[in-house]
């Protein structure tokens, strides 16, 4: 058995690349880093590596992690600056016995002295968006926080191996420093190749109130399906923030337990995820909640041309 899912359609094109990696044999660590790097190259992706929003001050500070989960070691980085790829400097960070989570100053040095390049990551379109804002929250009082849209990959390899990698710029506007969940080991995510591997996208801040990557991984190691265990831990965690805190933000997960069993759940209208497994050909499905369970269904060519062209459409002043 093999299998690789991940949050969002724009995991697609990675994941399509490390699917046919993983079904010719290729280990799940190299798997998940690729397809997010993938992700992180492709400038029209907004909340990820290049082209990613930056902060209310107008740098991009970029959060990634990556996990083994034969031998537990991770990596992190947080308010990584100008490097390109921030997985690949988390992916090395993994194999140190110590300093796993590096952020800012710190971060960035390590990597450069590990001989990753310098790259400037704001981009004109970027920095528009960033104006746009600017205007908006200033001009109309609108709060300025959105756009969080994480890329969290699982892969099962065939020898039984599993890994988990994340990538984002976080918050757009966020303030200078903040760090969310996809850099913090059971938060963002959490991998147990004895077990499985669950990965989280939504508000950060919401996200580590419930440490939901791991516990979908403990809840699976007590006998849930990857769909139990995603759905129970995304809406109890939206019952008691309501019930405990007046409010939650967006919430969604993806997992998958170390047969290639797959799971999803989501508190929004649209959340997408990709998977393939040697069961499952490659498909891009839209979660929606009903009640207390997440469906999902395969999207359709109206969907992805839509997506398509909501990603590079121009942006309005
Ligand atoms: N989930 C990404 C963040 O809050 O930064």
């Amino acid at each position: 058995m093999w299998g690789i899912i991940a949050t969002w359609r724009m995991a697609l094109e990675g994941l399509s690349e490390s699917a046919s990696a993983l079904a010719a044999g290729s280990a799940a660590s190299t798997a998940v880093v690729d397809a997010v790097a993938t992700v992180e190259d492709f400038p029209y992706y907004k909340s990820v590596g290049y082209g990613g929003l930056p902060t209310e001050n107008g740098d991009v500070e970029l959060d990634a992690a990556f996990m083994d989960g034969d031998t537990l070691a991770f990596g992190a980085v947080g308010n990584l600056i100008d490097i390109a790829n921030p997985v690949r400097v988390a992916h090395a960070l993994s194999r140190q016995r110590y300093n796993s989570l590096l952020v800012g100053q710190g971060a960035r040095e390590w990597a450069l002295e590990q001989g990753f390049s310098h790259k400037a990551m704001l981009t004109d379109r970027a920095m528009q968006h960033y104006r746009k804002r600017c205007r908006e929250t200033l001009d109309k009082g609108l709060s300025p926080y959105d756009g969080h849209d994480t890329v969290g990959v699982i892969g099962l390899d065939k020898h039984g191996s599993m890994s988990v990698a994340t990538s984002t710029s976080g918050l757009f506007m966020k303030k200078r420093g903040r760090i969310g969940d996809s850099p913090i080991m059971g938060s963002g995510f959490y991998c147990d190749s004895e077990t499985g591997a669950a990965t989280a996208t939504g508000v950060g801040e919401d996200l580590m109130k419930g440490c939901v990557s791991y516990e979908i991984v403990r809840r699976m190691a007590g006998g849930m399906t990857p769909q139990q265990a995603a759905d129970s831990v995304v809406f109890e965690l939206e019952d008691k923030l309501m019930s405990r805190f007046g409010r939650v933000g967006d919430l969604s997960v993806v997992c998958m337990n170390r047969n290639g069993e797959f799971g999803a759940a989501t508190n929004i209208k649209t959340f997408s995820f990709v998977v393939a497994t040697a069961k499952q050909p490659l498909t891009v499905f839209r979660a929606e909640r009903h009640q207390e369970r997440t469906h999902y269904h395969p999207v359709d060519d109206e969907w992805m041309q839509a997506y398509a062209a909501r990603i590079r459409a121009p942006i309005e002043d």
